[in-house]
């Protein structure tokens, strides 16, 4: 692509000269007027037959150059990302092949390719992590492959870069790249089921007042697949799509005033429940590690 640039560049400025040239040469330097047939000559060179092979140059070498950016055969580890209102559907492709379902944050090998399936269910929204890789757009009824290769292990933030509705500011992810034998002790882990006992009486409470319509808990009956996946909801760094903090407090305060804290949420507060409950439910998904 730069070697595109430059050479659009440099034709570009000939070209420039070229024309600039010819009006210095007409208007100043010369007097009187043109011969006829040096006039016509100048027209169909000038006119015509420059610019058709120019531009006919300039796209056969950019149509060529395109074919160079086609993603590489070895496309590593594949993640889905959807981009929801407003959070991240993410999915790995887990170590027997099935996908493992999480949410809001992505976690990546260091030094391994990576090919990231970005996708949208209605609205377009923009993926960008700053730091490793350029914004890719997430359209409805496509995938959009972006190929990275993340070298440095820390954890950077992603944002949604291009407006989808009122909490589009509110939709924010961390990239978490580890080792790449921390990372697949950790995708062995996460393709688990859940770890709190399904006796915990938050369990029971988060059934009854139907919260796994919308959320999965693997290993329990909660399987809902419309928000986001809980399975191991504590141990991801930011909850509510990286605007809060993964704690008690946190949790009570996302269930009860969910859309203060994120305007037009699809989740509705849950405000109603007596306040032990919420407590208890909290404290369970706290647990959720
Ligand atoms: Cu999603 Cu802006």
């Amino acid at each position: 692509m730069a070697s595109l640039l430059w050479l659009l560049v440099w034709a570009a400025g000939v070209i420039w000269i070229l024309v600039l040239g010819t009006a210095v040469y007409a208007t100043g330097i010369s007097r009187g007027p043109v011969d006829d047939r040096v006039a016509n000559v100048m027209i169909l060179a000038g006119g015509v037959f420059l610019p058709t092979l120019v531009l006919g140059g300039l796209v056969t070498w950019t149509v060529w150059t395109m074919s160079g950016l086609r993603v590489p055969d070895e496309q590593g580890l594949r993640v889905a990302v959807s981009g929801e209102q407003w959070w991240w559907r993410v999915a790995y492709e887990g170590p027997d092949g099935n996908p493992v379902a999480s949410a809001n944050e992505i976690r990546l090998p260091a030094g391994e390719t990576v090919t990231l399936e970005l996708s949208s269910p209605d609205v377009i929204h923009s993926f960008w992590i700053p730091s490793i890789a350029g914004k890719m757009d997430m359209i409805p009824g496509r995938v959009n492959e972006l190929v990275l290769e993340p070298t440095k292990p820390g954890i950077y933030r992603g944002v949604c870069a291009e407006y989808c509705g009122t909490s589009h500011a509110l939709m924010a992810f961390s990239v978490v790249v580890m080792e790449p034998d921390a990372f697949a002790a950790w995708l062995a882990e996460e393709a688990r089921p859940a770890s709190a006992s399904s006796a915990h009486e938050g369990l029971a409470l988060f059934l009854e007042n139907g919260c796994g319509a919308c959320h999965a808990i693997r290993g329990t009956e909660a399987d809902g697949r419309v928000g986001p996946d809980l399975t191991h909801v504590a141990s991801r760094k930011s909850l509510g799509a990286g605007i809060l903090p993964v704690t008690q407090a946190a949790l009570e305060e996302w269930i009860t005033h969910t859309r203060e804290v994120k305007p037009d949420a699809r989740m509705p507060p849950y405000d109603m429940l007596p306040e032990a409950e919420i407590a208890t439910i909290a404290g369970y998904l706290a647990s959720l590690k």
